[in-house]
């Protein structure tokens, strides 16, 4: 294996100050004004098409407006959705229920939207799958009525209810059940024009099993792309993109080797599949404390012998990671190191309300991502001005549904050639049917079954629903505009502090007391040091014993201890209380 280059310039940002390195991405992503004024006019342009396609259209963007996370119950509907991705029984999830849904007026939802889809889903979310195929009839006499039945039957209802909300929500966001249906879908949208990657629903894999099924479903999927028509041009051709967590149970740091050599061998079987039918495959983004852990293996596929020669292996970037810009100028070198063009999917990023979360309760040392929306946005933009000027080694894919920032990149790229733009299946499809005339556009399909569905489904509600994001922004005719097509660049440049005012570093969250201080044992800069102290602590045994008045007692049976982690290494010895000691020790106490 060729030795990779190194990665320390992408570890040092990980707590960048976010004001001074918005500042440093700020002048990379600035426009001329000439270019700025194109970008204006295009962007624009794109908001109003879309805003008078908008007036008849219904579906997820009229439910978004209606649930927006601005509201109290928008923000119970997140919360428990999430909640019951992470609580395994059905006991714990009911008595969470019970407090979240009690007292919220849902009832001011219903009749709210001439969609049918709110109201179908305001009912789902309180009543069982059986009524939410009625809701069409139901009046709110009647909701008074199954209100009281909800209460009396109480919160496994309500559980099967939000399960049902789910399943309605998801089929929005969901191209087929299973490849065949996906791929007699997809043949009529690439006569359009339009690209795909599909996705296999399923990620953060439990168990062994579970990652064996999703590794089959990888493959089974591959095989299926046989039958499809290709072009000589990887790019232009379908992709498979893949979850690493849903291919190892523990792709987590603390597992680094045993992860890396698992997932070694198991993607690259996956891509040696596609490169045998000329398909590409992209490692999806996912939580930043697995990031270093991608990047290795990632390192280590591009440079496999029996991958060279292919153009398809494919990586997302999180362009709100404090780390983007240096991770893209990491993967410039691995791709001129081993000969190839890599195919770059820049994504903003979608665990972002996840990262935020995590960092204040571990007491990070500060968030591993920016904390305005803007800066991401003018990360974005810097990241894309990167990958566009260094098309020698890349294949960027731009994956946005924000009409500025495609304006953006297409006035920065100057021309359609070496490049495409991507859009998730179920969004940004109005948005899309002007771009495609003249850029490649790809869409990403996720494809599978309900029970899968639920984490990537709350990861669309979130940005969906957040008051900041473009399509929230675009559904509400009351924001103007010019407000949305406003320059993210210009708009930080006025900003005294990037940091955002209402996010206060992980170490601040509480009032009067310092937020308990955690290690990211996911970095090995971190890391490293407190392994290091610990093997230093088992290099000789340690010895226990009865100190009785200042006294060492250890004239009693010994016995040997060993490792809680591994029962055949031994850490120390204790000395039990001898007769003599109890009797010291006894004596002691009386005095
Ligand atoms: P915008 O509304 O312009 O941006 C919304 C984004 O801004 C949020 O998603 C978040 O990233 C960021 N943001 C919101 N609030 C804040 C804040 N306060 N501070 C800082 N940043 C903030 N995501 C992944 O993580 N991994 C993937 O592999 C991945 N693959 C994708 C593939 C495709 C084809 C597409 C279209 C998207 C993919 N995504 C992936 C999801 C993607 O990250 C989101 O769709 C994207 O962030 C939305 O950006 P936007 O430009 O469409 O919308
Ligand atoms: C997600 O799963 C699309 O990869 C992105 O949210």
């Amino acid at each position: 294996m060729q030795l990779l280059p190194n990665r320390s310039k992408i570890d040092d940002l990980l707590y960048a100050d976010e004001t001074k390195l918005i500042r440093t991405l700020s002048a990379k992503a600035q426009l001329s004004e000439s270019d700025n004024s194109k970008v204006l006019t295009l962007a624009t342009k794109l908001v109003q098409g879309l805003r008078d396609k908008r007036q008849h259209q219904g579906g997820i963007d009229a439910f978004m407006q209606e649930y927006s996370l601005s509201s109290e119950e928008g923000v119970v509907l997140m919360c428990l959705a999430e909640a019951l991705l992470r609580i395994p029984d059905a006991a714990t999830a009911d008595r969470l229920i019970a407090d979240k849904i009690g007292g919220r007026d849902w009832e001011s939802h219903l009749g709210q939207s001439e969609s049918l889809f709110v109201n179908a889903s305001a009912w789902g979310l309180l009543l069982t799958g059986k009524f939410v195929t009625l809701d069409q009839t139901l009046s709110l006499d009647a909701f008074g009525f199954l209100k009281r039945l909800v209460r009396k039957s109480g919160e496994p209802i309500l559980r099967n209810a939000m399960r049902q909300a789910m399943r309605i929500m998801g089929k929005q966001f969901v191209l087929a059940q299973n490849m065949g249906d996906a791929l007699a879908i997809a043949q009529h949208s690439e006569m359009r024009g339009n690209r795909f990657s599909y996705d296999m629903l399923g990620e953060s894999a439990l168990t062994q099993a579970d990652a064996l099924i999703y590794f089959q479903s990888y493959q089974s999927a591959l095989t299926a792309l046989a039958g499809v028509k290709k072009h000589a041009s990887v790019f232009a051709n379908p992709s498979l993109s893949v979850k690493l967590s849903a291919l190892y149970p523990r792709y987590e740091e603390k597992q680094a080797a045993a992860a890396i050599a698992h997932l070694s061998v198991s993607v690259e079987k996956l891509a040696l599949q596609a490169k045998a039918l000329n398909v590409g495959l992209t490692i999806d983004a996912e939580e930043v404390q697995r990031l270093d852990l991608s990047l290795e293996l990632f390192g280590r596929l591009a440079s496999s012998a029996q991958l060279q020669e292919w153009n398809g292996l494919g990586l997302a970037v999180q362009a709100y990671g404090k780390r983007a810009l240096p991770v893209l100028e990491w993967l410039a070198d691995v791709a001129t190191l081993t000969n190839r063009v890599l195919p770059v999917r820049l994504v903003k990023g979608a665990y972002w309300d996840t990262e935020i979360k995590r960092a204040q309760e571990a007491g990070l040392q500060d968030y591993p991502v920016f904390t305005q929306k803007l800066c991401t946005d003018v990360s974005y933009l810097a990241c894309a001005n990167y990958l566009l000027a260094r098309r020698d080694v890349f294949y960027p894919q731009f994956a946005t549904h924000n009409a500025q920032t495609i304006a953006a990149v297409s006035v920065m790229a100057g021309d359609a050639q070496g490049f495409e733009f991507q859009r998730l299946h179920g969004m940004g499809q109005a948005l899309y049917e002007d771009v495609v005339k003249h850029y490649p556009v790809r869409v990403y399909a996720p494809i599978g079954s309900h029970k899968d569905l639920l984490a990537y489904l709350v990861r669309r509600l979130l940005e969906n629903g957040a008051n900041t994001s473009f399509v929230n922004r675009i559904a509400d005719d009351a924001a103007p505009i010019e407000a949305i097509v406003a320059d993210p660049v210009a708009q930080v440049l006025k900003l005294k502090s990037c940091s955002n005012p209402k996010i206060a570093p992980p170490s601040e969250l509480f009032s009067g007391r310092k937020n308990s201080a955690g290690v990211a044992l996911w970095r090995s800069s971190e890391r490293l040091p407190i392994v290091q102290d610990v093997e230093r602590s088992f290099r000789d045994l340690i010895h226990a014993h009865a100190i009785i008045g200042g006294e060492v007692y250890a004239d009693g049976p010994r016995r040997k201890i060993f490792s809680p982690a591994d029962a055949t290494f031994q850490i120390g010895e204790v000395a039990e209380a001898s007769d003599s000691a109890v009797a010291a020790a006894m004596q002691s106490a009386a005095q």
